[in-house]
């Protein structure tokens, strides 16, 4: 089962999960009590409580953001950069085994 390590704001702490292909990044982190990702909305892109900064190892990886995730991006509470994504958007495949994503320093 791929799989996805979840690091922490403070960059040092870190969870990895395995998530079942077809299983959004945010899912499998709520359902394991990760901290920093809350999926408020449960994935209908209407929140930005589960922005994540995907590793830059993998940024070009997970397909690209439509339009209506990049909108809602702007809604997100802590600093967007280039690697910022919503985690519902992000579902699991076998090609993102291995995906490292950071939790920002705040979701609301
Ligand atoms: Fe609300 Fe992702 S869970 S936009």
């Amino acid at each position: 089962m791929p799989k996805v390590t979840y690091v922490g704001a403070d960059g040092v702490t870190a969870a990895t999960l395995e998530v079942p292909e077809g299983t959004s990044v945010m899912k499998a982190a709520v359902l394991n009590g990760v901290s920093g990702i809350v999926g408020e909305c449960g994935g209908n892109l209407m929140c930005a409580t589960c922005h994540v900064y995907v590793d830059d190892d993998w940024n070009a990886k997970p397909a690209p953001a439509v339009e209506v995730e990049e909108e809602m991006l702007e809604e997100a509470a802590a600093e967007v950069k280039e690697t910022s994504r919503l985690s519902c958007q992000l579902v699991m495949t076998g090609e993102l085994d291995g995906l490292v994503v950071q939790v920002p320093e705040s979701q609301v």
